[in-house]
């Protein structure tokens, strides 16, 4: 079967499309398997990571990457709640970037009616980890003001549509224009461009302060970040596309009662199929909502490594799903 590979942690650029042995029928993360005919498979900034092994789940090289996929069920044990034909999505960790993928069933969903396979390969990642974000560890109130960085981006688009479902007035902190456009079509209130000023842009539009801030971006912003908090405010960690792991000055916690909490959507589920699927459950619901991951770029198998680099060079708008022919 044919699938993408990363044969060395040079980058994007040496990542290889070949014919590579089908998967076993055990998975790493355990479980009862699927296997299923991959249509569409999510690419993503950890797998950007890997290509560099700076993600902290690097698998011994050679491997193929691929975090989660969506496709039809070409094999399922009978007790596995799935039948061969399912339309599906599932988190497969590793390898969802090829043909044929296997993935736990308990991480395993019916791919709703009216979602396509891009969709499905949009969903799991990105939608649950802004859930966890947003409802869990954020613990969002129907009513906040919630500010997202880089909310034209895969999991920062997520996070928009979500927080505004969730009934959150919506801040969106982009670097250009068109980003802006995007952030506006997954939900966003308002949206604030991220120069110089983009602290005091936040600051006019709410004067009395946040109650959220999600940062998958890192960098410079967080100190800024947490003084546009209100008191009790929680300003939520999810990862640095900037590159630099910010620093935290307790006192600014101190003063003003906030709360800085990681959301670690993968360490926290991978080890534990109840809360997985408890969040899966809940992300079920604002998908009958109508709430979806916006895909923004669809890629062939053949193109990967452009797929990749429009991560690497911060052009990507939304989800970019890898397309295989069928
Ligand atoms: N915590 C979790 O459980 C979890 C789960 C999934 C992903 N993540 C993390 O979330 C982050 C975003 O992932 P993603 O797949 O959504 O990536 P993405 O689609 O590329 O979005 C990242 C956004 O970061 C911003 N950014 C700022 N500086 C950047 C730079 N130097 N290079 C690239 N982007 C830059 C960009 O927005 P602007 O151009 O508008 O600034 C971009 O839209 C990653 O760090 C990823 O590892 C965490």
């Amino acid at each position: 079967m044919r699938a993408v590979v990363i044969s060395e942690h040079s980058g994007p650029a040496s990542i290889t499309i070949r014919d590579v042995e089908e998967p076993g029928s055990t998975h790493e993360l355990g479980g009862p398997v699927v296997a299923l005919d991959v249509h569409a498979a999510g690419v993503s900034f950890p797998e950007l990571l890997q290509t560099r092994g700076l993600y902290q789940h690097s698998p011994e090289l050679p491997f193929v990457p691929g975090l989660e996929a969506a496709g039809v069920i070409r094999e399922a044990p009978p007790d596995s709640g799935f039948a061969v034909g399912d339309r599906v999505m599932a988190f497969t960790n590793v390898g969802g970037q090829a043909e044929i993928a296997i993935a736990p069933a308990a991480m395993t969903f019916v791919l709703p009616d009216g979602m396509d396979f891009a969709e499905g390969a949009a969903t799991i990642l990105n939608m649950h980890t802004a859930y966890f974000a947003l409802a869990m560890r954020g613990r969002l109130q129907s009513g906040e003001t919630v500010v997202v960085h880089g909310a034209a981006g895969g999991l920062g688009s997520c996070l928009v549509s979500i927080a505004a479902a969730l009934g959150a007035q919506v801040i969106a902190v982009v670097s250009t224009e068109h980003k802006a456009d995007f952030a506006r079509g997954a939900g966003a209130h308002h949206t604030v461009l991220a120069d110089d000023h983009w602290a005091a842009s936040v600051r006019e539009i709410a004067p009395g302060g946040v109650d959220i801030i999600c940062d998958p971006v890192g960098g410079d912003r967080t100190t800024d970040s947490l003084r546009l908090l209100r008191t009790q405010g929680r300003y939520v960690v999810l990862g640095f596309t900037a590159g630099d792991i910010p620093q935290v000055r307790v006192n600014r916690l101190l003063l003003n009662n906030l709360d800085v909490v990681g959301a670690g959507w993968g360490a926290f589920v991978r080890q534990d199929p109840v809360a997985f699927r408890a969040i899966g459950d809940a992300v079920g619901q604002l998908l009958e909502q109508g709430v979806r991951p916006k895909v923004g770029h669809q890629v062939p198998l053949d193109g990967a490594i452009t797929a990749y680099e429009l991560l690497e060079s911060r052009q990507a708008l939304g989800k970019v799903v890898l397309e295989f022919p069928r």
